[in-house]
C-alpha cells in the first residue's frame, strides 16, 4: 500500500497530520482523534468549515430520499446532517472512534436521531459495527489520512455497502500542499479502492480552492 504524500516531501500525511512533538502535534492529534475539552473546541472548528466542499462530494455520490447513508469520521456531524435532509425515507449513519464526537454528532443530528433516522456510532474504520450489505451509500471527508490500515478500512467498507453500492473518500489538501501533490494522493487513494475490490473507480477533483480536494469513488459491483 503506497503512502499518502505530505506536503513536506516524503513523509505520508499521516506524519504531516500528526507531528510528534509541540503545540501542532497536540493539535493535529485533535484532529485525528479530538477528545475532551480540546476535542471540543476542534469540533466546533470543522463543523463551521467548508460547506461548499461537503455539498461538493455528496453531490458526487447523488444522494436520493431512500438511500442508506454512512459516513466514516464524521467529526461534528455536519455532514450527518446534511445527508439526513436528503435522505428522509431512508437511513443515515455514523461511525468515528472518538467518543468526543459522537456526543457532539448525536446532538447536531437530535431530530434525525429521534425520529429514527439517524444511527451515530462509536468504532473505527477498520472494525466497521454495522452488518453485512447495509448501506446504499457510504463517504468519508479529511479522515482516511489518520486510517492507520486504509485498505482494512476499505474492505470494511466495501463489507458493508450493498451490490451496486458507492463509495466517495474525500481528501482536502492542507495549507502548504499543492495540486500536483493533491492529486498524487486522489491516485494513492484509487489504488486503494481498486485494491479493495471497488469496481468503476474514479478520481474527481473541485476546484472550489487554490488546491484541489479529491474524491475518488468507487461501485460495489453486483456479485457474479
Ligand atoms: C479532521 S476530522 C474530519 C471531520 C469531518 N469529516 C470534516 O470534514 O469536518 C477527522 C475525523 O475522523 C475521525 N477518525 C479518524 N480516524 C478514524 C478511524 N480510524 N475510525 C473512525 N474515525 C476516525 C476523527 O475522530 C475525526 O472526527
Amino acid at each position: 500500500m503506497n503512502q499518502l504524500i505530505s506536503s513536506d516531501g516524503d513523509g505520508g500525511a499521516l506524519e504531516e497530520a500528526c507531528p510528534t512533538t509541540g503545540w501542532k502535534a497536540r493539535i493535529a492529534r485533535q484532529f485525528g482523534k479530538p477528545e475532551g475539552r480540546m476535542g471540543r473546541l476542534v469540533g466546533h472548528a470543522m463543523s463551521v468549515k467548508n460547506k461548499a466542499r461537503s455539498e461538493w462530494v455528496l453531490s458526487l455520490l447523488e444522494i436520493e430520499a431512500v438511500d442508506r447513508v454512512l459516513e466514516i469520521g464524521f467529526g461534528s456531524g455536519r455532514d450527518l446532517r446534511r445527508v439526513a435532509s436528503i435522505a428522509t425515507e431512508g437511513l443515515t449513519a455514523g461511525v468515528d472512534h472518538s467518543a468526543e464526537m459522537v456526543k457532539m454528532a448525536r446532538g447536531t443530528c437530535i431530530g434525525a436521531t429521534l425520529a429514527g433516522r439517524a444511527d451515530i456510532r462509536l468504532g473505527s474504520a477498520d472494525s466497521i459495527p454495522f452488518p453485512d450489505a447495509c448501506f446504499t451509500k457510504a463517504f468519508s471527508i479529511n479522515a482516511v489520512q489518520f486510517w492507520r490500515d486504509r485498505r482494512a478500512a476499505m474492505l470494511e467498507i466495501r463489507r458493508v455497502l450493498r451490490p451496486g453500492g458507492l463509495v466517495g473518500v474525500a481528501l482536502e489538501p492542507r495549507g502548504a500542499s499543492n495540486p500536483e501533490l493533491a492529486l498524487a494522493n486522489g491516485h494513492v487513494l484509487a489504488a486503494d479502492l481498486e485494491a479493495a475490490g471497488f469496481d468503476d473507480v474514479r478520481l474527481e477533483s473541485s476546484d472550489l480552492g487554490r488546491v484541489p480536494t479529491v474524491c475518488v469513488i468507487g461501485l460495489k459491483g453486483d456479485p457474479e
